[in-house]
């Protein structure tokens, strides 16, 4: 970059950006902090204001905004970013613009779907997990080229193996030996087809829309962001908290916020435990809790024997364990009768 006359470079995503790209930093040898997190808005999607005001502070300092990845599909939520701003902002600056689709480039398989994926067209670049909603076994990660000659720029050949013009799986990645799974995306293309795949992606769409709707209609459960995919977090509030984290002060919202997490953590941990259901968590950082970290019961809803019966019962057995609390949720009922009989005093 010196030799351009820069002073640095940097790739710019959301703070919900996929660890990976930390490791791709790693890889590419330019040091983590310059893969630049933006903040993100209420449903998690980059804050693009922000983003023109980093690129503004980053010139400022000659410092090349070389890369911008949109997230189409949120690891944790599902959320996906506004590609198109990103597409212009990406044109305008010259920056490569990649768009990581991992979760969410399935969705291009439902003519129901795609449209929440507009601008991804415009990418110089496309990240999508074969092993998510295409449901192929692990290990199908690929990345896509809009122009095919940009993989040329990493590719190495060797006399034994991977000699020019020979199509060895291995000259563009980092690893050499690799088995042949685009045999089996192939195959699943083939045997799946585009209908059968629109199928599956709508169900697991319908379906979080249907869990969002049971986890509204219980009062002690929160939803926390609304699906826009298949991927939802929610959490439990006992409704006598919910209220009395309405009117609570500062110090014990905090408090509040705390026993929160540890309550999710507790029935996350002893709904594994049970063996009957497993539901996955993770932390978020919402505007709504003042950006505390709060954790939250994150859900994928891609398997399509899942029924509506099993969502019931998986809010149901939580429920329960949540009764078996003996420290988090005693905490909680005493702050928040304390905090309302205050509010009502
Ligand atoms: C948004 C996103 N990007 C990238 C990846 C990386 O995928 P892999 O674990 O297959 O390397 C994932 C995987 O969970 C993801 O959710």
């Amino acid at each position: 970059m010196k030799h351009y006359g820069y002073d640095g470079l940097a790739v710019l995503v959301s703070e919900r950006g996929h660890y990976s790209l930390k490791k791709a930093a790693d890889v590419l040898g330019i040091g983590r902090d310059c893969l630049i997190a933006i903040p993100t808005d209420d449903n998690n999607r980059i804050r693009t204001d922000l983003l023109e005001e980093k690129i503004s502070a980053l010139k400022a300092q000659n410092i090349k905004p070389f890369a911008i990845v949109g997230v189409a599909g949120t690891t944790e939520t599902g959320n996906i970013d506004p590609l198109n701003t990103l597409a212009d902002i990406a044109e305008r600056e010259g920056c490569h613009f990649h768009v990581d689709a991992a979760w969410g480039g399935a969705s291009l398989m439902s003519n129901n779907q795609r449209h929440k994926l507009a601008g991804i067209e415009r990418a110089d670049s496309v990240t999508i997990d074969a092993h998510k909603q295409l449901y192929i076994p692990m290990g199908a990660g690929m990345v896509i080229f809009k122009d095919p000659t940009l993989a040329s720029a990493i590719e190495h050949h060797a006399e034994y193996i991977l000699r020019k013009g020979s199509k060895d799986l291995g000259s563009h990645t980092l690893e050499g030996s690799r088995s042949g799974m685009a045999m089996l995306l192939y195959a699943a293309l083939n045997i799946i087809s585009r209908k059968g795949y629109e199928m599956l992606i709508d169900q697991s769409v319908d379906k979080a829309a249907h869990f969002a709707a049971l986890i509204k209609a219980r009062e002690n459960f929160e939803l926390v962001t609304e699906p826009e995919l298949c991927l939802l977090t929610y959490r439990y509030v006992p409704e006598d908290v919910k209220k009395a984290l309405d009117v609570a002060s500062e110090e014990d919202r905090e408090t509040i916020l705390d026993l929160l997490n540890d309550l999710t953590e507790f029935v996350q941990k002893r709904q594994r435990e049970s063996g009957h259901s497993f539901v996955s968590r993770t932390r978020l950082t919402p505007e709504k809790w003042n950006r505390k970290i709060s954790s939250v019961f994150r859900v994928v809803l891609a398997n399509p024997l899942t029924t509506h019966e099993i969502l019931e019962n998986v809010l149901s057995e939580q429920e329960e364990i949540v009764k078996t609390s003996e420290i988090a949720l005693p905490k909680l009922r005493e702050i928040a009768s304390r905090i309302l009989t205050e509010a009502a005093a």
